[in-house]
């Protein structure tokens, strides 16, 4: 059964939405068995699970597929089905639930194995799972590592799977391939170590590490902005653009993840990763093709092209937050450090902005702005390109202000692209004012994006690494923030908490610009 919503709009004699025009249904994926590591944890439920089981419901999965859970929490597989089935009830969008034939069917392809992720037996059972359903299921020898466990054991799991023969070379019948969630480490050396490890048993194209911000259709809609069209890269550097912000704010907080965030911390949670990565794709040179490895090459120049800032910098180039109690959508929420496990006097920042400057031809001169915050007035994540000002004013009465034209990249909630110009006001007088030429997915294509989840499990499964983030971007992103992490480590914030839960971030972020974007 295919959504009708996502179902490509063709066929003869069929009524054409004009809207729908070039969209077609994904490719379907290899043949494989997955298996989730950490499949009693909080994301195979809420975003694996019900990933999996729309590319179900889309017809992208094929027949040749079985899902193995490996988790510390005990199941038979009747029970790991019957909990799939709670779970994909619970998360997954209405208009999905798992019933009829086709969950009948779905279920017989999922099984489990309750595992002590240090023992080798299970490791070797799992070796047996993939032989059975290899023959039960035609999944071809085709194996899919999903890591979703907490970062820590990552390392314990690769070596594990290198025990067991389950590494890339010990499989002469298909393709072995491994995800690996974010955070690749926690700081540098970590994750100089944990990637040691993991290129002892797989090759740089076996592996994929998620950033999940790249499956989001928005983010991937950067480049075809950029070089699907004419009019944007004549304009795209340091002669016309004045500034670029970046934002990805929040207005949940920790939730129940104090223990993870106390380490963490806004700069390794989203900057390191996300953030940065949205960096690469606005500040990119075209690719040479749309290869993965020829896109992931100039991302990894953009980083190359970032100088790390010097210790003493750091205090001028960066500005920390942590929120304390405030009213979130009318309702009374606790600061950060009266969120369970978090330390009475925590020095872990909830918010994080950051000037950067690319030392290359395209972008000498031409701040970057980035910033990052929870418990913030509104979750929006957006990239706003703002272009220098008029070089001489001939319009607008003396107390208009006219403002420098601004592109923004709406990534969410909101999806699509505005443009912001000056226009006259109708009436006898000239004057200006700013509006908005105003592009949203949902009206341009009449189509809601699939989360981004769904595409980057789909691509891991066709072997398409373009969304998956390379060794050595991940090792520059880490080079880039550190000397900001060894500073906000080593230095007390006694100010700390600087902003209150639901408004617009810390006044130290007004010190590195004045003009952020309202949230
Ligand atoms: C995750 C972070 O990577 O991204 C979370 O660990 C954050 O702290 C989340 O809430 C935000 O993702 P999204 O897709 O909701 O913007």
């Amino acid at each position: 059964m295919l959504d009708a919503s996502l179902a490509p709009a063709t066929g003869d004699g069929e009524r054409v939405n004009p809207l729908r025009a070039g969209i077609e249904s994904d490719r379907i994926t290899d043949p494989c068995s997955i298996v989730f590591f950490g499949a009693s944890g909080d994301l195979f439920k809420r975003m694996l699970l019900p990933a999996i089981w729309a590319l179900r419901l889309r017809g992208i999965l094929p027949s040749g597929f079985a899902l193995i859970g490996f988790a510390r929490t005990k199941y038979s597989d009747q029970e790991f089905r019957d909990y799939c089935r709670q779970q994909i009830d619970a998360f997954a969008p209405d208009g999905s639930k798992p019933q009829g034939e086709l969950w009948e069917s779905f279920a017989q392809c999922l099984s489990y194995i309750t595992a002590d992720f240090k023992q080798l037996t299970h490791f070797q059972e799992l070796r047996k799972h993939f032989e059975e359903n290899d023959k039960r299921f035609g999944t071809g020898g085709n194996r899919l590592f999903y890591l979703a466990t907490p970062p820590s054991v990552f390392p314990g799991i690769i070596e594990m799977l290198r025990r067991a023969n389950l590494d890339p070379r010990n499989n002469e019948q298909g393709w072995t391939r491994v995800v690996i969630e974010k955070p690749f480490g926690t700081d540098l050396a970590s994750a100089r170590a944990l990637q040691k490890i993991v290129q002892r048993v797989f090759g740089e194209h076996d592996v994929y590490r998620i950033d999940h911000y790249l499956g989001k259709e928005p983010v991937q809609d950067i480049m075809a902005l950029r070089f699907a069209n004419t009019i944007f890269e004549p304009i795209w550097n340091r002669n016309y653009v004045q500034s670029v912000q970046i934002t990805s704010a929040e207005s949940i907080g920790i939730e129940d993840r104090g223990s993870y965030y106390e380490n963490a911390g806004a700069l390794r949670d989203m900057i390191q990763n996300h953030v940065l990565n949205l960096l690469a794709l606005v500040a990119m040179e075209p690719p040479v093709s749309s290869d993965a490895d020829a896109i992931r090459n100039e991302k990894f120049k953009v980083f190359s092209a970032i100088a790390p800032p010097r210790h003493e910098d750091v205090m001028s180039m960066a500005a920390r937050g942590q929120y304390g109690p405030g009213i979130i959508e009318g309702a009374k929420v606790p600061g950060y450090r009266g969120e369970p496990d978090v330390a009475p006097q925590s020095n872990t920042e909830t918010f994080a902005a950051l000037r950067m400057s690319i030392d290359n031809w395209r972008w000498a001169g031409v701040p970057f702005y980035l910033r990052s915050g929870k418990r913030l007035a509104r979750k929006i994540s957006e990239i706003v390109v703002t272009f220098k000002p008029i070089p001489h004013r001939l319009y607008g009465e003396s107390t208009d202000a006219i403002e420098p034209n601004m592109l923004v990249i709406k990534i969410e909630p909101d999806e699509g692209v505005a443009l912001r110009f000056e226009a006259k006001v109708p009436g006898p007088k000239s004057h200006i004012r700013s509006v908005f030429m105003d592009f949203n997915y949902g009206t341009g294509f009449g189509f809601h994006s699939p989360p981004a989840y769904e595409r980057l499990l789909a691509d891991a499964m066709r072997g398409d690494q373009t969304l998956f983030t390379r060794w050595d971007a991940v090792e520059l992103a880490w080079e880039i923030i550190t000397p900001v992490l060894d500073v906000w480590e080593n230095t007390k914030d006694f100010t700390f908490p600087n902003y209150a839960a639901g408004s617009q971030g810390p006044d130290t972020a007004l010190q590195l610009l004045a003009e952020w974007r309202r949230l």
